[in-house]
């Protein structure tokens, strides 16, 4: 018998092999997208297994066995999602008090877990040191006594990274760069010899590291080389700044290709630090989220029509800036592709959604196929800060959540009902 041609083709933009064509439409794993737009309705957040252990495989081959890959949960927080991150092997980044309570709602260890962010409040403080974590991320100072104090009531020691603001521009938009002077974020490299000393006085707290993240959406190897240089310059020029330091922890950042260009070279950047690193003994810490999750998942929608204003064809679809808020926010450029693939010609359209403002887009000047009501669009890399910066504005529900998993299909988050969006609202009934 002649073998069947693998009737697979790479879908334009996902980013990876796990959403591909079949038959000219867009299929997750082994199950059509269409499918699941029947099924659970749109807008629906729909990710791939396969694709975040491909991910997660890239960065430890990378990296190697003893790196610690703390996936930054704020990326996309799903609780399922976390449990499979776990099974593939990642510890945990997290921001927030919330964020604990998801890993231990999830039945998950916090031994593996970091607790960053510029500003705690205690009671975040007090339940991860009793919960106990791998290590706390200050760029505060006036965060250490309560940490301290914290620590001591608790009799427990406690391991401190120093995030350390090195000076490196680097990243995407923006609002997403933080490593440049002058951002809310580390500590000054002029002032952070002072942090050290003050941690090092401290009999429950113990320096264990350096912590440098970048930014986000970072393509380029070098600012993550040039940080590190930084660091060790800042770290040679006293005894006390190495003593007990055992990590680096380099951050995410890590960017995807969002259709253009190319992802990070994870290889390229673990080459590039691993040798000083291993000199000294350190081992890497890296706070993955969009490499991981971003191009694991896609938005669907539904097209509800179209509109010829003088100079722009709109595509009316029913996700919106509350669904997925970063081509808004970021001008975040996502691919998106028909559902089932239309050979008629492409024309330039801007995609948006129902949302009462100019702002509510998801794409502009986007070259797509005659798109009539009821056809699927997917917008592709969605995996990351979308679901997680969903909200209800104008009262619209978040989208469902499923989890691919070869043929299996999981239903991760269920559309919330509209009796949920106001339940905790007090009504006065005033007259
Ligand atoms: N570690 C720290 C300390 C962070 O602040 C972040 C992200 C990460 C790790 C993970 O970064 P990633 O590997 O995902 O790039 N909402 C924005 C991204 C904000 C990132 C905030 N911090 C977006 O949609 O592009």
């Amino acid at each position: 018998m002649p073998r069947m041609p693998d009737a697979r083709t790479p879908c334009p933009g996902a980013g990876t092999s796990a959403f591909h064509l079949r038959h000219g439409e867009v299929w997750c794993e082994a199950v059509p997208l269409r499918e699941l737009a029947r099924r659970f309705g749109t807008p629906l957040y729909v990710y791939s297994q396969a694709a975040l252990a491909e991910r997660f495989a890239v960065l430890r081959a990378a990296f190697g066995a003893d790196a610690q890959i703390c996936y930054a949960v704020k990326a996309n927080p799903n609780l399922t999602l976390l449990r499979r991150l776990h099974a593939l092997g990642t510890g945990f980044d997290l921001v927030s008090g919330g964020e604990l309570r998801r890993l231990q709602a999830a039945g998950l260890p916090t031994a593996r877990a970091v607790f960053a962010g510029v500003a705690k409040q205690a009671w975040e403080i007090e339940a991860a040191v009793a919960a106990g974590i791998l290590f706390f991320v200050v760029e505060t100072p006036a965060e250490l006594p309560l940490l301290a104090g914290a620590a001591a009531a608790a009799r427990r020691r406690v391991r401190v990274a120093l995030r350390l603001n090195p000076g490196v521009a680097a990243g995407g938009h923006a609002y997403i760069r933080t490593a440049s002077t002058d951002t809310k974020f580390g500590v000054d490299l002029g002032a952070a010899g002072a942090v050290v000393e003050a941690i090092a006085r401290e009999p429950w707290l113990e320096l264990c590291g350096y912590h440098v993240h970048l930014g986000s959406q970072v393509r380029e190897v070098a600012p993550y080389a040039e940080a590190l240089e930084r660091v060790l310059a800042f770290v040679d020029a006293a005894p006390v700044r190495r003593d007990g330091v055992t990590c680096y922890d380099l951050g995410g950042g890590f960017g995807i290709a969002y259709g253009t260009g190319a992802p990070l070279d994870v290889h390229a950047v673990a080459a590039a630090l691993r040798p000083a690193l291993a000199a000294r003994g350190w081992s890497p810490v890296l706070e993955p989220g969009r490499y991981l999750i971003g191009d694991a998942g896609v938005l669907l929608t539904e097209v509800l029509g179209e509109k010829q204003q003088p100079r722009t064809t709109f595509v009316l679809v029913d996700a919106a800036m509350n669904d997925l808020l970063r081509p808004a926010l970021y001008q975040a450029e996502h691919p998106i592709v028909p559902v089932v693939a239309d050979p008629a010609p492409p024309r330039p359209v801007d995609v948006v959604g129902p949302v009462c403002e100019t702002g509510d887009f998801l794409a502009r000047g986007r070259m797509l196929p005659p798109c009539r009501r009821g056809d699927l669009l997917a917008v592709l890399g969605a995996g990351a800060y979308g679901a997680s910066m969903a909200s209800t504005y104008n009262s619209r529900r978040r989208p469902a959540e499923v989890l691919v998993d070869g043929e299996r299909v999981a239903l991760v988050r269920r559309r919330e009902t509209f009796a949920e969006l106001f339940a905790d609202e007090i009504d006065l009934h005033e007259d």
